[in-house]
């Protein structure tokens, strides 16, 4: 069984989710802590936030590397220096390749109802497409876009007066308690991958989550 008490947490963005898990495990009871955060690019909030909170960021943007390989290696070797238990994808706008994936277990979150919805714009996607509730999902990343196991999902209902931005904002609310919940209990109870079915802590049979 894996445990989590380490977190490297990757960001492209805001990192209102990486504030929440910063938050969460100012409380040694959480069970896990934010040792590093990581960005592809500079002058983002996330930066800033793990500045505040003195956590040591690292940032490996693609167009710095000649290949694609060559900043999947740097990057996979820079999460690596922190020794993670856990890597947190949390709004990073890159896929990880192997020299990652294969070290280290990733937890990504995506603000739709997978497997609906995948990909850069799951909020946009899931309005056009005009369902009536959406949400959130908690996954282990694999090499694909959103493909990989399910951890934990939460439904948000639609609106009919929502636009990107506000359907959005809803499901960030629901997104970060649950990635703050499914974190803190994969570090307390660590976890089990059986083919796509995710189990934490000693549940038997039935749950996926
Ligand atoms: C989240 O909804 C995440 O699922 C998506 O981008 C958003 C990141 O928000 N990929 P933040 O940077 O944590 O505020």
């Amino acid at each position: 069984m894996s445990k989590a008490g380490r977190l490297v947490v990757l960001v492209s963005g805001s990192g209102t989710n990486l504030q929440a898990l910063l938050d969460a495990s100012a409380d040694p009871s959480y069970g896990a802590r934010v040792v590093a955060v990581g960005a592809d690019r500079d002058g983002i909030e996330g930066l800033a936030r793990a500045s505040k909170a003195e956590v040591p960021t690292f940032v490996e943007k693609l167009r710095d590397y000649g290949t694609r390989a060559d900043w999947d290696a740097a990057i996979a070797a820079k999460i690596a220096s922190y020794e993670p238990d856990l890597v947190v994808s949390a709004g990073f706008m890159k896929i990880l390749g192997a020299p990652t994936l294969d070290a280290f277990p990733v937890l990504n979150t995506h603000p739709a109802l997978l497997p609906s919805f995948p990909g850069a714009h799951g909020v946009r996607d899931a309005l056009a497409h005009g369902v009536k509730v959406t949400g959130c999902t908690v996954m282990l990343a694999d090499s694909g876009i959103d493909t990989g196991p399910i951890v934990a999902q939460e439904a948000v209902p639609v609106r009919p007066e929502d636009d990107e931005a506000e359907l959005h904002e809803r499901i960030k609310t629901v997104e970060r308690r649950l990635l703050v919940d499914i974190v803190g209990r994969m570090a307390r109870e660590g976890w089990t991958v059986s083919g796509r079915i995710v189990r934490i802590g000693n549940q038997s049979g039935g749950e996926s989550t």
